[in-house]
C-alpha cells in the first residue's frame, strides 16, 4: 500500500510554488519588455525618420477648378490638411495645423488687410499668421517654420493622391 508521507506533500508544495514563481518572474519580464520594446521602435522611427505615411486619394483633379481648394484629412482623420489649384496650374497639398499653435489653417481668395496685392492666401486666424501658397512659407506672423507639405501624386485617371511629406516635418504636436 502507498502512502504519502508529509515530506513529500511539502516538497510538491515547494515545486508548485516555485514553478508559480517562475511563471509570475516571466509574466512581470514580458509585461516591463514589450513596452519598452514598442517604444524604443516607436523612437527609432521617429529618429531615423522612416515613418511611413498611407497613400489616400485626396480628389479628382477635375473637381477642383483653378484657384480653389479643399480640406480634407491626413494621414489619419483626426489631422486636417488642405489641397490647392494654384493659379500655375499646379496642385500643392500642406498640413493645416498651423505651426505656431496649433490652429486650423484656411485658403482664401480673398486678400488679408496688408496682403492686399495677393488674391490667394494661406492664413491662420489664431494670430494673423500667412503662409505661401506655393510653397508653404511663413510670410507673415509668429509661426517658426513653414508648413509641412505633402507629396501627391496624379495619376493617369487625373486622381490625385496624398503619399507621404515632401518637407516640413515633424507635424505640429509630433515633435
Ligand atoms: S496658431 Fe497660427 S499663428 Fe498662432
Amino acid at each position: 500500500m502507498l502512502t504519502s508521507s508529509p515530506e513529500s506533500g511539502e516538497r510538491t508544495s515547494d515545486t508548485t510554488k516555485r514553478t508559480f514563481l517562475k511563471a509570475l518572474i516571466v509574466f512581470s519580464g514580458v509585461l516591463v519588455l514589450f513596452p519598452l520594446e514598442r517604444l524604443s521602435a516607436y523612437l527609432l522611427e521617429r529618429k531615423s525618420g522612416t515613418t511611413s505615411y498611407p497613400r489616400v486619394k485626396v480628389a479628382s483633379s477635375s473637381e477642383l477648378a483653378t484657384g480653389q481648394s479643399l480640406l480634407f484629412t491626413y494621414p489619419n482623420k483626426d489631422r486636417s490638411a488642405v489641397l490647392i489649384h494654384l493659379a500655375s496650374g499646379d496642385f500643392v497639398a500642406y498640413d493645416a495645423v498651423c505651426t505656431h499653435l496649433g490652429c486650423q489653417i484656411h485658403f482664401d481668395k480673398e486678400p488679408i488687410k496688408g496682403w492686399e496685392n495677393r488674391n490667394d492666401n494661406l492664413f491662420c486666424a489664431c494670430h494673423g499668421a500667412v503662409f505661401d501658397p506655393k510653397n508653404g512659407d511663413v510670410l507673415a506672423g509668429p509661426p517658426p517654420r513653414p508648413m509641412p507639405k505633402i507629396k501627391l501624386e496624379i495619376d493617369t485617371n487625373g486622381d490625385i493622391y496624398a503619399n507621404g511629406y515632401e518637407s516640413g516635418l515633424p507635424l505640429y504636436g509630433e515633435e
